[in-house]
């Protein structure tokens, strides 16, 4: 190793660790397509709601005692009300830890919609899939940190969930609880999930979800497949017109600066006029073990899972309904996971141009809203004359019918050429 006298702080840390090379690895040789739309921002747009949402806990976490006799009080009197601007950082967290969901939908969808999980971009859709588990789990643990009433029973309910599996379901179901019931172990050890092991391991598979971008690189609007090495070499040489790429920066990421930038005014708008859609009313009463809240649910983002654990209410062939909906709950959770494999077809391309895809891709939309409306609904209730556990029950259907038989059959139609 030569080190000669630096021209400047760059240059001296460029002669030790190749900050020049690093930069262009990393940013301005790093290639995006230019035909792109704004859906292609919400990665970005993603990754400055995690961040807000680590620095916005580290905040809370100054303040917040993980104590079943503390917790409550902790968050609703000393951050909401004693300690200076308490209230925003916890509004700020709240309301992006909704956020976050709504975003991760679109930019789910949009990998959907353009088929950008197939043809070499599966990991990036694995990847992407494990980080959806992952912030479930953390937006859960979160959840129960302040000791409310829905906080509680909440934990009650999704930790029973593991008393279903065969033979070992109540050692389980103690194992996790750390106690016969929901009770202080419980709570610290969500609290260590939240605040510890799960961001840790969030950061960990976001690096590596950027990472199965580098070979692959993000898919276009119209599904083109690039040489993303000719491209780049046009781009070097002055052609930037005619180049089908840009650099991550500064072409993507100043662009993506402006859409961040516009979602903050809607962000901001929402904590600061709205933020009680992320605040359960039945969460501002303490959490208590011998008061069952009349309707338990959960937060929006988790309502159509929860809807398909509903779905089946009566028993079949001799099953138990409760199990068949628990089967059908963790099926659910992961079915996503293989999309690559139920689309048969290895047309990379946007619905719109794939008619039978486009109809299957509205339809599964659809079937998720009806989820999701019917899972805040009390089963008991009647909609236009329906009964509410029949409604959920046919669009649990449904979404397995769209997922496993439906996608199959018309990517397989489509791949013999039979439709487009
Ligand atoms: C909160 C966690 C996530 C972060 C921070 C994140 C970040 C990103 C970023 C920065 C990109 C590149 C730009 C873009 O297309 O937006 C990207 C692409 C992608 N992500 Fe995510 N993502 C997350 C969650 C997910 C989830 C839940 C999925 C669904 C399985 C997913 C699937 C994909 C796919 C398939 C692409 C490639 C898009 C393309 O090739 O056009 N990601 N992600």
């Amino acid at each position: 190793m030569h080190i000669r006298k630096s021209t400047g702080v760059l240059d001296w840390l460029d002669q030790r660790i190749a900050l020049n090379k690093l930069m262009k690895v990393l940013v301005s040789e790093y290639w995006i397509p230019k035909n792109i739309n704004f859906l292609w921002a919400m990665g970005v747009i993603l990754t400055t709601l995690f961040a807000l949402l680590i620095f916005t806990g580290f905040m809370l976490v100054m303040y917040y005692k993980p104590d079943i006799n503390l917790a409550f009080d902790s968050v609703n009197l000393t951050i909401m009300k004693e300690v200076e601007y308490g209230w925003l950082w916890r509004h700020i967290h709240a309301v992006a830890a909704s956020v976050v969901f709504l975003i991760i939908y679109i930019h789910t969808f949009t990998a959907i919609y353009y088929g950008s999980y197939k043809k070499g971009r599966e990991m990036i859709w694995v990847s992407g899939m494990l980080l959806f588990i992952l912030f479930s789990a953390e937006a859960f643990s979160g959840y129960m940190l302040p000791w409310g009433q829905m906080s509680y029973w909440a934990a009650m309910v999704i930790t029973n969930l593991f008393g279903g599996i065969p033979v070992i379901g109540d050692a389980v179901v103690e194992w996790i609880r750390g106690d016969y019931a929901v009770s202080d172990p419980t709570l610290t050890r969500f609290f260590m999930l939240h605040v510890c092991l799960l961001p840790i391991v969030l950061i960990a598979v976001v690096a590596i979800h950027f990472y199965t971008l580098r070979v692959p690189h993000v898919n276009n609007e119209t599904g083109e497949e690039i040489d993303f090495e000719v491209e780049a070499e046009k781009y070097l040489s002055g052609d930037t017109k005619n180049a089908k790429v840009i650099p991550f920066w500064p072409g993507f990421l100043a662009k993506d600066f402006m859409y961040i930038g516009f979602f903050m005014i809607f962000f901001f708008y929402l904590v600061c006029f709205h933020f009680n859609f992320a605040m359960d009313p039945i969460n501002f009463e303490p959490g208590n073990p011998l008061k069952t809240p009349p309707h338990i649910y959960p937060e929006w983002y988790f309502l159509w899972q929860y809807e398909i654990l509903r779905g089946f209410f009566f028993d079949i062939f001799g099953f138990k309904a409760y199990n068949i909906g628990l089967i059908a709950f963790a099926i659910a959770g992961v079915a996503l996971f293989f999309m690559p494999l139920y689309d048969r077809s290895d047309v990379v391309a946007p619905a719109h141009e794939r008619k039978g895809f486009f109809v299957w891709f509205w339809l599964l939309v659809v079937d998720m809203i009806v989820l999701t409306i019917f899972g805040k609904l009390p089963a008991d209730g009647v909609t236009l004359g329906i009964s509410n556990s029949w409604i959920g029950f046919y669009s649990t259907i449904t979404f397995f019918v769209l997922l496993f038989v439906v996608l199959p059959i018309i990517t397989t139609l489509e791949k013999k050429g039979a439709v487009k």
